[in-house]
């Protein structure tokens, strides 16, 4: 069972595969944390996010395990994770590793931008998870204040909305609803109903 979870920068899509992972006994990845790692590695080596065949030399070795989100939560790398998810060499090697940790029993969540398009079009339930840009912004600045960092709600905005273009326009894998998705807009939503909302979808499927 492959439940694929697909949306826009803090849609909600992160806390909602968790909870849905627990709910159904299944294991859960977030790719997004596969993108940032390899460019928190680049960072780190003072290496250029263009260089393709670097990111996938790291991609190869990545260990999943080894993925620490808190680390890899900050800004400056997810705005870096998105440039090098630009790259067509790197994503086929990192969509191979998901896939690997997908395969084993009992199955998974996976929560990214094209698991629903590219990672597993034959996914048993497709969600799309998103909510206005405001409401995101408003929800990453509460988050990024609630762990003591900096946060401007204006600059946090167009952000968001400089990383949801560059990912929906991208010509290799964009960031788009597969057609035989469900559209959950949370924007009106607190988690609790949103939960329960995507319990609701995922059950029925
Ligand atoms: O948590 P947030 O929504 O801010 O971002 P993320 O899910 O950690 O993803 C960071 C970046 O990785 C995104 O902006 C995408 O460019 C890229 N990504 C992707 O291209 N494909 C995925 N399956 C997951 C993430």
């Amino acid at each position: 069972m492959i439940i694929a979870i697909d949306g826009p920068a803090a849609s909600g899509k992160g806390t909602l595969s968790r909870r849905l992972a627990t709910h159904f006994g299944l294991r859960h990845l977030d790719t997004g944390l596969t993108y940032r790692a390899v460019a928190a590695a680049l960072l780190a080596k003072g290496l250029p996010l263009g260089d393709e065949a670097v990111s996938v030399e790291i991609a190869h070795n990545l260990d999943l395990a080894q993925m620490d989100k808190s680390v890899l939560s900050s800004h400056e790398i997810g705005e870096a994770a998105s440039r090098i998810a630009v790259l067509g060499g790197l994503r086929q090697e990192l969509v191979e590793l998901q896939r690997r940790f997908a395969e084993k029993p009992p199955g998974a969540v996976l929560d990214g931008r094209d698991i629903g398009t590219v990672v597993y079009p034959n996914a048993t339930v497709k969600l799309f998870v998103t909510a206005s840009a405001q409401a995101r912004a408003r929800r990453r600045t509460d988050e990024m204040i609630a762990k003591g960092q900096e946060a401007n709600y204006a600059s946090v905005l167009e952000d968001l909305k400089r990383r949801d273009e560059r990912d929906s326009q991208r010509t290799v894998a964009p960031m788009k609803q597969a057609e035989d998705a469900v559209l959950l807009d949370t924007t009106e939503m607190d988690i609790e109903t949103a939960f329960q909302a995507a319990v609701d979808i995922v059950s029925r499927a």
